[in-house]
């Protein structure tokens, strides 16, 4: 076991944490939350950071935790931190905009390190980061989420794409909500242009998606073969689409705007997707979806048991609530 610290990528900070659990809960590892402040999470467990930051979307890098102290140690030097032998290099950074005076942290708490470790800034074997929030936060950088892979699926990056497609950092939290493990398949029976399919595939996932649209079902297919990624797709409606004993089902659905129900009251199309879900869902099977109101979260517990809900604001009139099912 360790403590990790999460740097977590704003503003939904509540969603990154769901995603944390998700994924931790999803492989199988122990997880206790140690501590929490804004846009920083700390978490005892016996996850491999590595593969963690493989997986997340809302994470900016992980940490082994080092130690929580306040300003006033780390500018006097006298923190009692100690690191491991090796060189070392700190940096500062502030976390909500906050006032920070780097260089008289790095001063002091770096001049503290460089009693133990000498100090290599540029190739140090410890990247130290101290991590000011509420309280400053100290820790040794275990790894960093790969943002350029996903900004090569961005959907301005995608051979086929649509302006309703989720991007990947909401896509993968989407996905990692949904506790998904080595083995099991993912289904979006909404699947688009394939923002949902990329992002899992990508992450070892085996997936498959269903659409009414065959350009759309064309699109994901060429999307898929693009990123080198394996996938079933075909043309269906969400009533139809979903494979009986289906394990996990993240996905999208049309919010009756730019994103097409095709003329279908969208409260329709949601009870038709529960009710499948509901039915189609192996035992402990997870419903992973994005609604546009509060209102569909109380729909879904009609068909399956709540688990979670986090909102989102895409602009002054569309809400994204990012919702989890389980079947009991
Ligand atoms: C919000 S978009 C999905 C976006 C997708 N996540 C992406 O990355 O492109 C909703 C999709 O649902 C499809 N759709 C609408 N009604 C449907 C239905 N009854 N059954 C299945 N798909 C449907 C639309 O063609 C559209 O592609």
């Amino acid at each position: 076991m360790h403590e990790l610290v999460f740097e977590l990528s704003g503003p939904y900070y509540e969603l990154a944490w769901a995603e944390i659990r998700g994924v931790m809960e999803g492989n199988g590892h122990g997880c206790r939350t140690v501590s929490y402040q804004e846009g920083l999470l700390i978490v005892e467990t016996d996850a491999p950071p590595e593969v963690l930051c493989g997986k997340l979307g809302l994470t900016h890098r992980i940490l082994y935790h080092l130690g929580t102290t306040d300003r006033e140690r780390l500018m006097a030097g006298d923190t009692g931190i100690k690191l491991p032998p090796g060189s070392a290099a700190v940096v500062t950074r502030r976390i909500g905009g906050r006032e920070v005076d780097s260089m008289e942290i790095n001063r002091g708490f770096g001049g503290e390190i460089s009693r133990d470790n000498p100090i290599d800034l540029e190739r140090p074997v410890h990247s130290v980061i101290v991590l000011v929030s509420e309280s400053c936060v100290v820790g040794r950088l275990a790894c960093v989420v790969d943002k350029k892979g996903m900004s090569r699926r961005l959907v301005k990056n995608r051979p086929y794409f649509s302006p309703v497609s989720l991007e990947p950092k909401y896509a993968r939290a989407l996905v990692n909500m949904a506790r998904p493990a080595k083995g099991l398949t993912i289904h979006d029976p909404f699947c688009g242009t394939g923002g949902i399919l990329l992002e899992a595939a990508e992450m070892g996932y085996k997936v498959s998606g269903g659409d009414t649209d065959p350009m759309m079902v064309e699109g994901c297919r060429r999307n898929l073969r693009t990123y080198n990624l394996q996938g079933n797709v075909w043309e269906g409606d969400v009533s139809q689409n979903i494979p009986e004993g289906i394990d996990r089902i993240v996905t999208d659905p049309p919010y009756g705007r730019s994103s097409s129900s095709r003329g279908e009251d969208i409260r329709t199309v949601y009870s038709r997707l529960l009710l499948t879900a509901s039915e189609r869902l192996g035992d402990k099977g997870y419903l992973a979806v994005i609604f546009p109101g509060k209102r569909y979260y109380r729909l879904g517990s009609e068909y399956l048991s709540p688990v979670e809900m986090h909102r989102t604001r895409v602009h002054s009139s569309l809400e994204r609530y990012f919702c989890l099912f389980r079947k009991e």
